[in-house]
């Protein structure tokens, strides 16, 4: 039996044990659901172990735990390549009614596997470890050495990360970064993704008076605290869709022809963006095309706004305080940090006499990643894609963020390839995330055309 072999015979059996793990409802930011992010670190520990990892530990941080393993039976001049995902997941309340089956109860409908974590990021974290099986359990070892990093805080800005790699460098050590945290074009085109955005989410509320007020006794003479927010927020963007807080742009590189030329290549546009999100019109920066505003723009989003009545029917209030939730996109060169204490003065600045504000960091992300294509392990995963997919990847850069990127490729001073096995339209962070079946069984093939040619390239 080849690797290969191996894969298609088992591959329903894979597909019962992701959903095993799937049922572990690992949602990081929900601290009453922590014993659910242990019992899906120790699934995982216990799973590396049953597929012929030789070690696999749970390693407890200030929140969650993180999982390591590892087979080393390749050799000391064999390469070794560390794989990076998470096992935690986004909240299901999105909103939960519009699931069209449980979020933990992963089923299989039409050639998808519908579950939340399904593609992000156990799915694609899973691909790893059974193209490491099918290869073992095949032919009793493997191509190169594999160390798997898998944290539990990824969707809530990978914030024990830092200090575990730092303590672990020479535990983490490897030859080649590889990550499936994201997505190809589509079934018949895949892409490789050369840059990240990076991110952090920031809260800030606004207080009035002490207490609520009866709006008939004191309308019209107290700044409202939900008017004084959405006053500041309103600011925040100028008409064209600029980012007014002063200082945002200031250390952003110019685009690059090269960029501008991949990203050309890139199927979204005005069309595709329309048709899928369902918004009458796109909106943002005219000078730059919609690929180049996802994949290499800053940006600053309002998540979500709340402030005074929302029951049924009416409640004639003024409210003592209203609090909005804001996420910054980074491009490379922008340091989270920095940027956030421009924006808390930029909303200090904005801030009537009226009203208090106050404007707290929730977490600060990472910075930006941007990954050199001429990297040798970036060849074995072009031919890698070229031989399950009959297309060369295109490469793209992407407007998600995988915080812990740029961490990992300056503690480790590795090459990094991110290698996506998920489809645009895979609901992530929303209701229905699913994980198309052909693609998981795609991703495992890839990855074992990828192990296999890694050796002669390194
Ligand atoms: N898998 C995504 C990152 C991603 C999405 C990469 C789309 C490429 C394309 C990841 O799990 C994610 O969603 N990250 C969060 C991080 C944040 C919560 C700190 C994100 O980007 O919002
Ligand atoms: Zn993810």
């Amino acid at each position: 039996m080849t690797p290969f072999t191996y894969a298609e015979a088992h591959a329903q059996d894979f597909v019962e044990q992701l959903k095993e793990w799937l049922r572990i409802p690992s949602i990081s930011t929900q601290s009453e659901l922590k014993p659910e992010l242990e019992r899906a670190a120790f699934w995982l520990r216990d799973h590396c172990l049953s597929i012929g990892l030789t070690r696999a530990e749970v390693f407890p941080t200030p929140r969650h735990p993180v999982v390591y393993a590892e087979w080393l039976g390749a050799g000391p001049n064999a390469p070794t390549v560390l794989v990076y995902g998470h096992y935690d997941v986004q909240p299901v309340d999105d909103p939960y009614r519009e699931w069209k089956s449980d979020p933990f109860e992963p089923v299989e409908r039409e050639g998808h596997l519908y579950g939340r974590g399904a593609t992000d990021d156990k799915g694609q974290t899973f691909i790893h470890l059974k193209a490491f099986e099918a290869h073992f359990r095949a032919t009793g070892s493997f191509p190169v050495n594999v160390k798997f990093l898998v944290e539990g805080e990824e969707e809530s800005g990978s914030e024990s990360l830092p200090a575990f790699i730092q303590a672990n460098v020479d535990l983490l050590r490897a030859d080649v970064l590889v990550i499936s945290d994201s997505h190809i074009i589509s079934t018949e085109q895949p892409s490789l993704v050369y840059g990240l955005r990076g991110i952090f989410t920031a809260e800030v509320e606004v207080f009035g008076p002490r207490g609520d007020l009866h709006s008939g006794s004191y309308g019209g003479t107290v700044h409202n605290p939900v008017q004084a927010l959405v006053e500041i927020l309103a600011q925040l963007h100028d008409a064209q869709g600029r980012v007014t807080v002063p200082g945002f742009y200031d250390d952003v590189l110019p685009l690059l022809a090269e960029d501008r030329r991949a990203l050309a290549q890139s199927p979204m546009d005005e069309a595709r963006l329309v048709k899928e999100t369902g918004v009458p019109r796109p909106w943002g920066e005219p000078d730059y095309s919609i690929a180049e505003r996802i994949g290499a723009r800053p940006t600053l989003e309002l998540n979500g706004i709340v402030g005074g009545w929302i029951g049924e029917g009416s409640k004639t209030v003024i409210p003592a305080r209203a609090l909005a939730k804001i996420s910054c996109r980074l491009v490379p060169n922008q340091d989270p940090n920095q940027i956030f204490a421009l924006l808390q003065q930029g909303i200090a600045a904005l801030t009537p006499p009226t009203v208090r504000s106050e404007v707290r960091m929730i977490h600060a992300g990472g910075p930006a990643a941007m990954v050199p294509i001429d990297a040798k392990p970036i060849q074995a995963a072009v031919e890698a894609y070229e031989a399950v997919f009959g297309t060369r990847p295109l490469f793209l850069r992407e407007g998600g963020s995988i915080p812990i990127v740029a961490g990992l490729q300056g503690a480790l001073d590795v090459p990094v390839v991110l290698m996506g096995f998920g489809l645009p339209d895979d609901n992530l962070h929303a209701p229905n995330e699913k994980f198309t079946l052909a693609m998981f069984h795609k991703g495992i093939q890839t990855m074992l055309h990828f192990y296999q040619r890694l050796p002669a390239l390194l």
